[in-house]
């Protein structure tokens, strides 16, 4: 037996909601046909939006959406975007595919598909290719209440109220698809471009430095040291650095298969996805350098899987299958993201629709939920709760080269006081008893859900739950606390009140 310790006098940091947060890339079928299929579809819509995806994301509490990309946020010109459908200029996608961008999906349909989902917005700018008067301009386009250019088209156009826009990106990935910059004359150009992404409410835009890959240490450090010590830049300069991690099981030229895969390589894709928190507390380390007072947020913008495509897709579409492998990645992370509330205030799977880790899969008129959408729902309570200290025993489990801890925990303490434990169990074939104590609380009430399944399950589009949530009911409550009995291959959200 293991034990599982809630410290509940020692209150840490508030998890942002938005560590729930989701992207959407012009990339495959995630924004065409995944969330948007225009108004004269057969496909069940509202102003072009799909119905089922709509309220599936609903359902999961999607805090925030991260638009319109990627690599392809630095080639996007938004004013392609707007105006009226007939007339909005064709171009190639030519990261993803090469196939023709219609521009059918733009601005106006961006903030519309926010506001059914009732959740923030999230822009990344072009600094690639584009200019600071383009970007400037898109902010007052957005965001300006008065007379000017951008607000007069905006108001042409069909909107007379600007949006709301909660976090910009002044460029995405620009130590590569962004422009292959250099850390230091990127962060010179960050400053420029930031300055004249102006405020034009009181609400002051969240703005987004690019920041590292995996352990690129040099680039967050010589970036951080370009923008210099808080207090040596006005507080506007910046509010967050990003950071991408995508775990890939083999090398790139060969990433492996999203189903079909050995225990082998299951115990390697963990091992991988669990580097995310070596990562972020090297990356936070050197951030406590310049910004002790975790103002700078870290902001996990890119993470997830990724395989090799489903055999028979196009190879630019990144368009894979989604296995109860890839509930444990994301259970772990969102573990890892809640333990690092502190510094880390959004982070966004990659992504949202039919691409790479996708919480949902369409083909059609049809939809199917993947695994990962149901940790997303196990884990919803946590936005927006309190983190608690907690303490969990552990093993070391895996294979001769990969090992990882077996389990993996965070906890948090709701509005009302009921204790929200997010478990996951790593193993693929040993089920574990653990005895959740919490100092200081008497145990209420307990209910749970649980996912569960063999490492491969998945569901497809003739088999539509063949992963999906369970009550859980094999704990016992006992006067000193609560013993679950946790299966291999799981993960389980449990509630004491
Ligand atoms: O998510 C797919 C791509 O991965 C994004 O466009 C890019 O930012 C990253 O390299």
């Amino acid at each position: 037996m293991k034990r599982l310790v809630i410290n509940t006098i020692e209150k840490k940091s508030k998890i942002s909601k938005d560590i729930y947060g989701h992207f959407s890339e012009h990339l495959g079928r995630c924004i065409y046909e995944g969330l948007y299929v225009g108004e004269n579809s057969d496909i069940p819509n509202v102003k072009g939006m799909r119905k089922d995806v709509v309220e599936a994301l609903k359902n999961i509490k999607i805090p925030v959406l991260r638009w319109p990309g990627g690599c392809f946020a630095d080639e996007y010109h938004w004013k392609d975007g707007i105006g009226p459908k007939e007339t909005r200029k064709k171009m190639i996608n030519t990261h993803w595919g090469g196939v023709t961008e219609d521009n059918s999906f733009g601005t106006h349909e961006f903030m519309e598909l926010c506001d059914q989902l009732g959740c923030d917005t999230y822009i990344n700018m072009n600094v690639g290719s584009g200019s600071v008067q383009e970007m400037s301009e898109w902010v007052e386009y957005l965001t300006f209440n008065g007379l000017s250019p951008m607000a007069k088209m905006r108001e042409e156009n069909g909107r007379k109220e600007p949006w709301d826009v909660k976090y910009v990106g002044v460029g995405n990935e620009n130590w590569g698809c962004g422009g292959n910059m250099r850390p230091e004359h990127y962060a010179n150009e960050y400053r420029r471009y930031s300055t004249y992404c102006r405020n034009y409410t009181d609400k002051k835009l969240y703005k987004i430095m690019c920041g590292p890959n995996n352990d690129d240490y040099n680039w967050t450090e010589t970036t951080m040291k370009t923008i210099g010590k808080r207090g040596t830049y006005t507080s506007d300069l910046i509010s967050g650095i990003s950071l991408h991690y995508y775990t890939v099981p083999g090398v790139w030229e060969h990433k492996g298969s999203a189903t079909d895969f050995t225990r082998e390589e299951y115990y390697t894709t963990i091992r991988k996805a669990y580097k995310i928190d070596e990562y972020i507390t090297r990356h936070s380390d050197i951030l406590n350098q310049y910004d002790p007072e975790k103002e700078i947020g870290l902001i996990v913008d890119e993470w997830g899987a990724w395989y090799d495509v489903e055999p028979g897709t196009n190879p630019g579409f990144l368009y894979q299958q989604n296995t109860m492998r890839d509930a444990i990645i994301a259970g772990v992370s969102l573990n890892v993201f809640n333990q690092h509330s502190d510094r880390v205030k959004m982070a966004n799977i990659a992504q949202l629709v039919n691409v790479l880790q996708s919480v949902i899969l369409t083909d059609g008129e049809n939809m199917i939920l993947t695994p990962t959408y149901h940790v997303f729902d196990l884990y919803k309570d946590h936005q927006n709760a309190t983190l608690l200290a907690s303490y969990i025993e552990n093993e070391t489990i895996g294979t001769e080269t990969d090992k990882i801890p077996m389990l993996s925990q965070s906890v948090s303490v709701l509005e009302d006081g009921t204790i929200n434990i997010t478990l996951v169990n790593m193993s693929d074939d040993k089920a574990e008893e653990v005895k959740v104590i919490t100092v200081e609380k008497t145990t209420g009430e307990v209910s749970g859900k649980i996912l569960t399944g063999e490492m491969h399950d998945h569901n497809t589009f003739t088999d539509k739950e063949k992963v999906k949530l369970a009550d859980y009911t094999d704990f016992k409550v006992e006067s000193d606390g609560v013993v679950m009995q946790v299966p291999a291959m799981s993960v389980i959200n449990l509630k004491i009140k």
